[in-house]
């Protein structure tokens, strides 16, 4: 299930990209391991030096986040629309406790950056996707990530 080899096995990182959104969306993402019966799931995303993001989101899971290379940077949006920054440079820590307030866009920083999650999901959600206005377009569950990435596999080995 664990796959701790990040750059060697060939389909280890799932590229994702959009390019149909406001903003520039793409990022490499690795499952990592997951369990079920505690409802805890790890993966990792790599981000690019030239600000790709992942999808803009909502933690709806208590997270713990490690920044293995390069930087984290974080752009809350407040429900008034007003955004806050953040940065975590690598060897930097972080836990949230339950589900967070806002939503938030994430990148790496000028080198990029790789990031390490571990959520704990107790309902199963993991995140809500949204819009540009604040709109929620999806739920991302447990599942679904789990079932993402086996599908992924299935077609790398095809
Ligand atoms: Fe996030």
């Amino acid at each position: 299930m664990s796959n701790l080899q990040f750059h060697i096995e060939p389909g280890s990182w799932q590229m994702i990209k959009n390019d149909s959104l406001t903003y520039l969306m793409g990022y490499d993402f690795q499952m990592l391991g997951w369990d079920r019966e505690a409802q805890t799931i790890d993966f990792a995303l790599r981000f690019d030096d030239k600000g790709g993001h992942c999808q803009r989101h909502r933690h709806l899971a208590s997270t713990t986040v490690l920044v293995m290379e390069g930087e984290q940077h974080l752009t809350e949006i407040h429900s008034s629309g007003k955004t806050t920054s953040k940065k975590r440079i690598k060897g930097e820590y972080a836990r949230s406790n339950g589900a967070d307030q806002n939503p938030h866009m994430e990148r790496g920083g000028p080198d990029g950056g790789v990031v390490f999650y571990s959520c704990y999901a107790p309902d199963g959600r993991l995140f809500e996707l949204v819009d540009d206005d604040g709109t929620i377009i999806r739920e991302v569950t447990f599942e679904d990530m789990i079932e993402a990435w086996e599908h992924y596999q299935e077609e790398v080995r095809a």
